[in-house]
């Protein structure tokens, strides 16, 4: 009966803090802060929704494994005996210990490291010694995550009903095949641990007000630190050169707040980079094979969108992958995939500190910038400020995420 009017009070008092949002603000501090609203954005945002996981190509071969983890989950993403990918929680039927405690590898089973039971790599318990008779090995199986592909993209989703990925394999069929998605392959990854609650991670992500300012190597190169009438005008270039480069222009805006009811929310969008700049590298030179079936340089990329914590960039020549997720109410990751061409050999093709640099050195800075917004931010004189105009899609994303926290 107690425990029933506490959850009542968290509950009323989260809905009178939604509702006590000013519009076109950042979020009060309790939502960078209150271990209660970490829990909820777990049930009703991190736990529903779809979250890029890696590439089909690092699971190549049957028994070939990565572990996933978000907050306080963990899956074991594998290439099973039929050579599909699927996906199992990394918890163990007999008292719950995690079963895999490497990062990936190949394996022809798990064994758990507690009391050893044996699970096969489709997620069925093999071996469970000393138990009682009649124990049912099949009844133990691991417990299957969902898991799904959009042109060899893994998602995971820890919901047994997750949004359907149908909307965005079929609309982004045309942009994806063009940079042959399916046949990349990652070229490097890198994890960046983020002393900050994860949406401060992401609305970071989703502004370029600070590019200028924090960012000297991008902003020197992308047009989208620019407002929007001027970042019309220095893209001129891009659009007079596109479709010589056999790209088309495919502009897709479902993003989350605009999502279609049911599908995950995914845009693809294209932008300039200044007139000297091929790719996003240092000099803006290429720095692989040009993708698919692009066949040059148009000074342009194009940012793209899957559900709310995975976003790519997709130069002519490589794709950067962005994901964020959280690790506690206080922490965040950032995981970062450069993909290159399927075919394209290191060292020949392409230099990994070479690919990496940009990517690299703006996360770096953006790490430090995020941690001192966090800092301000725990801060008793801290209080929602004003958004500018160059930070609409934070303030979209902040008001589909208040909207998803309020939905039963
Ligand atoms: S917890 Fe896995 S075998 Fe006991
Ligand atoms: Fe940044």
């Amino acid at each position: 009966m107690k425990k029933k009017a506490v959850t009542k009070n968290v509950d009323q008092s989260v809905e009178d803090l939604i509702s006590s949002h000013k519009p076109g603000h950042s979020l009060a501090q309790r939502f960078y802060t209150d271990p209660a609203i970490y829990e909820l954005e777990l049930e009703k945002i991190v736990y529903r929704n779809w979250i890029l996981a890696g590439h089909a190509s690092q699971l190549p071969e049957p028994g070939d494994f990565k572990v996933f983890n978000v907050a306080g989950e963990s899956a074991i993403i594998i290439r099973g005996k039929d050579s599909r990918l699927k996906s199992f929680a990394n918890v163990c039927r007999h008292r719950g210990s995690l079963v895999c405690i490497e990062e990936r590898g190949h394996t022809k089973k798990f064994q758990c490291p507690y009391h050893g039971w044996i699970y096969d790599i489709d997620g069925n318990l093999t071996a469970a010694r000393n138990m009682n008779e009649g124990f049912d090995l099949s009844t133990h199986g691991l417990k299957p995550v969902s898991l799904g592909e959009i042109h060899g993209l893994i998602f995971v989703s820890f919901s047994d009903d997750p949004p359907s990925l149908e909307g965005a394999i079929r609309d982004l069929k045309e942009p994806l095949e063009m940079y042959d998605f399916r046949n990349l392959k990652v070229a490097a990854q890198k994890s960046y641990a983020i002393a900050a609650n994860w949406k401060l991670s992401i609305e970071n992500y989703q502004e370029c007000y600070h590019c200028a300012t924090a960012h000297p190597e991008y902003a020197q190169m992308h047009t989208r630190m620019l407002d929007g009438e001027k970042r019309k005008r220095a893209s001129s270039h891009m659009y007079e050169r596109m479709e010589d480069c056999g790209i088309k222009n495919i502009t897709i805006n479902h993003v989350d707040g605009a999502a279609r009811p049911g599908e995950i929310g995914f845009g693809i969008d294209r932008a300039a980079m200044f007139n000297k700049y091929k790719t996003g590298s240092k000099g803006g030179q290429p720095v692989a094979p040009l993708l698919g079936s692009i066949t040059g340089y148009d000074g342009g990329q194009a940012d793209l969108s899957f559900g709310p914590f995975s976003f790519l960039l997709a130069y002519n020549d490589h794709v950067v992958c962005y994901v964020f997720t959280p690790v506690d109410h206080k922490s965040s990751n950032c995981e970062i995939y450069w993909l290159v061409r399927g075919d394209a050999e290191e060292g020949k093709d392409y230099k990994v500190d070479e690919l990496m640099w940009l990517w690299d050195i703006t996360t770096e800075s953006d790490k430090e910038i995020i941690v001192n917004n966090s800092k301000g931010v725990h801060s008793k004189y801290y209080e929602p400020g004003p958004f500018s105009g160059m930070e609409e899609a934070e303030r979209v994303y902040i008001e589909w995420l208040l909207a998803e926290l309020q939905r039963p």
